[in-house]
C-alpha cells in the first residue's frame, strides 16, 4: 500500500476525528524525548478515533495497536487504510484497559493520550496489569488532563451543566499523580512535568464543529480555561 508521503494533520479529514485537545499537539511535547525505537511495538491506550494512532506510525515507524474500549475498530481501519496504512501497520483493536487482550511483554512502548485518567487512577493497575504487557527496559508516555493551582477547588454551575461530576471526578492534580505514580515497584519515574503544549492543544479543540467541543467551550469560557491543563508522565519499566 502506498503511503502519504507527507500527513498534513491540519486538515479537515484528520481534524474531524479528535475528541478533546489536539492529540498530535499533545503527542509532539510527549515524544519529544522519544526512547521507542523505530518498528517498536507500540499500544495506543484510549486511541478514539485514531489521529494518534496514524501520527506514530507516520512520524516514528511505530507497528501501532490502536485500542479503544468503545470506537469502532472497523470505521478506525476504514480512516488509517485512508491514510494509506495497512492492517499490519496500524492494527484496529476494541479493548478495554483493564482486560487487554495482548500477550505479556509484547510492547516496546505504551502511549496514551488524553484518557489514562479514565482506567489507570487505582494505585495497582500499573503494577498489576499495565505493566505486564510491556517489555522490561520499555517506556510508558502518558498524557493526562489535571487542575492546575489556578483551580478554585470546585466547579462552576455553569460547568457542572455541561461535564458530568462522573467526568470531573477523573480529574486531578500533578501532586495526586505524582503519589499515584511513585506507589508503582515495575517502572521508573522518568518524568512527571506540565505540558507546554496545552493551550494550543485546547484551542484546536475548541475550534471544532462539532456539539461536544461546542459544549466544552461553555465550560471553558466559565473559567475552566484558567485551571484545566495537561501533565506528561513517562516511565520505563525496571522489573518484571
Ligand atoms: C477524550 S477521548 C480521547 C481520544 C483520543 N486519545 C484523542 O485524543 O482524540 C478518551 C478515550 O478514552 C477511551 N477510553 C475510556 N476508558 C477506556 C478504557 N477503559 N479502555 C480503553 N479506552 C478507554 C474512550 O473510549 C475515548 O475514546
Amino acid at each position: 500500500m502506498k503511503k502519504l508521503e507527507n500527513i498534513e494533520y491540519n486538515c479537515k479529514e484528520i481534524q474531524s476525528k479528535i475528541m478533546g485537545p489536539n492529540p498530535i499537539k499533545l503527542l509532539i511535547e510527549l515524544l519529544s524525548n522519544n526512547c521507542i525505537a523505530k518498528n517498536g511495538y507500540v499500544c495506543d491506550l484510549g486511541c478514539g478515533k485514531g489521529v494518534s494512532s496514524v501520527y506514530l506510525a507516520n512520524e516514528f515507524g511505530f507497528k501501532v495497536y490502536a485500542t479503544d474500549i468503545c470506537i469502532n475498530p472497523r470505521k478506525n481501519k476504514v480512516f488509517f487504510e485512508n491514510m494509506g496504512f495497512s492492517q499490519n501497520e496500524i492494527v484496529p483493536v476494541l479493548a478495554d484497559a483493564n482486560k487487554l487482550p495482548f500477550k505479556k511483554n509484547f510492547f516496546d512502548g505504551i502511549i496514551s493520550i488524553d484518557s489514562y485518567n479514565y482506567f489507570g487512577c487505582n494505585s495497582k493497575y500499573l503494577d498489576n496489569n499495565l505493566l505486564s504487557f510491556l517489555k522490561k527496559g520499555g517506556y510508558v508516555y502518558i498524557s493526562v488532563p489535571v487542575t492546575n493551582k489556578n483551580f478554585p477547588g470546585q466547579y462552576s454551575p455553569e460547568v457542572l451543566s455541561v461535564w458530568s461530576q462522573n467526568q470531573l471526578n477523573t480529574i486531578h492534580d500533578i501532586k495526586y499523580w505524582k503519589n499515584l505514580i511513585s506507589c508503582c515497584r515495575k517502572a521508573e519515574i522518568v518524568d512527571i512535568y506540565e505540558m507546554k503544549s496545552s493551550e494550543e492543544a485546547w484551542s484546536d479543540w475548541l475550534k471544532q464543529n462539532n456539539k461536544y467541543a461546542k459544549q466544552d467551550c461553555i465550560a471553558i469560557e466559565a473559567g475552566a480555561r484558567n485551571y484545566l491543563t495537561f501533565i506528561a508522565i513517562v516511565l520505563r519499566k525496571v522489573n518484571d
